[in-house]
Order: structure tokens, then C-alpha cells, then sequence
């Protein structure tokens, strides 16, 4: 069973949740509670920063909803994360187009100068994390990086780490 509290500190977050889910006035037998559930996740993720499942099991409580509902939401849309990010997200997108332009080593040099694994938790300066992507819709520019949504093109994995640099710098 899920539902302990996470720390002290988080408590003006869920307070600022609770604010949010309860100005949707959604009552026990409001059939639009699993329609809500998607605008609750953005608004909890952007609180939070990712859906620990703390997080998801509140608002499973708050909207009456089983927390098989909320995980299966937060697993299938690709937005959703259940871990956090660092200050600077880079992505990387591993799509066909972009791993047969070598988006392959981009991503494992990003990850030997970082010290960090893709899709694990943020550098230990909470400055960095790392995800590895399907398909952004960049195809022409592959193989392709964002860096908190900024799109790169034609990366490589020198050109990756100046970029990375170049954040390091604003700190
Ligand atoms: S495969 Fe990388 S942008 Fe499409």
C-alpha cells in the first residue's frame, strides 16, 4: 500500500494539489472524475516535477479513483515521468532515423561525462538528467537532442557535450 508521506517539505505541494483538484469540484458520483485525471497529472507533475508514486496514489484518493487507474495514465503517455528530472532535461531521441545517425553514442557520451544513466535519477548537482526518446518529429535534423525542450540537430557526441557544456556554465 502506497500513501506515505513524503517530507515535510512536500507538504505545501500537495497543499497547492488539493487547491487545484478541489477547485475542479468534483464530487464522488461526477462521472467526468477519470476524464479530470489527465489535467490533475500535468498540474501534480508540474508541482512535483515527476509522479512518484506518493503523488499518484494521493490523487487517486482525492479523485476516487482506483491507483491502478492513475499508474496505468502515468505509464502510458510518454509526458508523464516517475522520476525526477534535473534543472536541464536532455533528450535524446533514439527513433530509427535518429540510431542510424549514431544518436546511439550522442547518448553514451552524454552519459560517460555526466556519470549518470538514461532514465535514472539526475546528476548528484540536480543540474543534469538524461532521457532516451522515440521518434520527436525531427527526423531531418537526426540525429536530434533537446535540452528542456530546445531541439539540436545533427548532433554529435563532441557537439552533444559542448552543448551540455555551455548549460554547466549558466549553472
Ligand atoms: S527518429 Fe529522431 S526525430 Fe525522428
Amino acid at each position: 500500500m502506497c500513501c506515505n508521506k513524503m517530507s515535510e517539505g512536500a507538504a505545501a505541494k500537495f497543499a497547492e494539489l488539493d487547491a487545484f483538484i478541489d477547485g475542479l469540484n468534483i464530487n464522488r458520483d461526477d462521472i467526468r472524475r477519470r476524464g479530470r485525471l489527465i489535467q490533475v497529472l500535468h498540474k501534480a507533475q508540474s508541482i512535483f516535477g515527476y509522479l512518484p508514486r506518493e503523488v499518484q496514489c494521493h490523487v487517486a484518493k482525492k479523485l476516487i479513483l482506483p491507483e491502478s487507474a492513475v499508474s496505468g495514465v502515468v505509464s502510458f503517455y510518454n509526458y508523464f515521468t516517475t522520476i525526477p528530472k534535473g534543472k536541464y532535461n536532455v533528450d535524446v531521441c533514439m527513433g530509427t532515423a535518429c540510431y542510424v545517425k549514431g544518436s546511439e553514442r550522442v547518448l553514451s557520451e552524454l552519459e560517460r561525462v555526466l556519470g549518470i544513466k538514461a532514465d535514472t535519477t539526475p546528476t548528484a548537482d540536480g543540474l543534469f538528467s538524461i532521457s532516451a526518446l522515440r521518434c520527436v518529429g525531427a527526423c531531418g535534423l537526426a540525429p536530434v537532442m533537446m535540452v528542456n525542450g530546445k531541439v539540436y540537430g545533427k548532433v554529435t557526441p563532441a557537439k552533444a557535450v559542448e552543448i551540455v557544456n555551455e548549460y554547466k556554465k549558466q549553472g
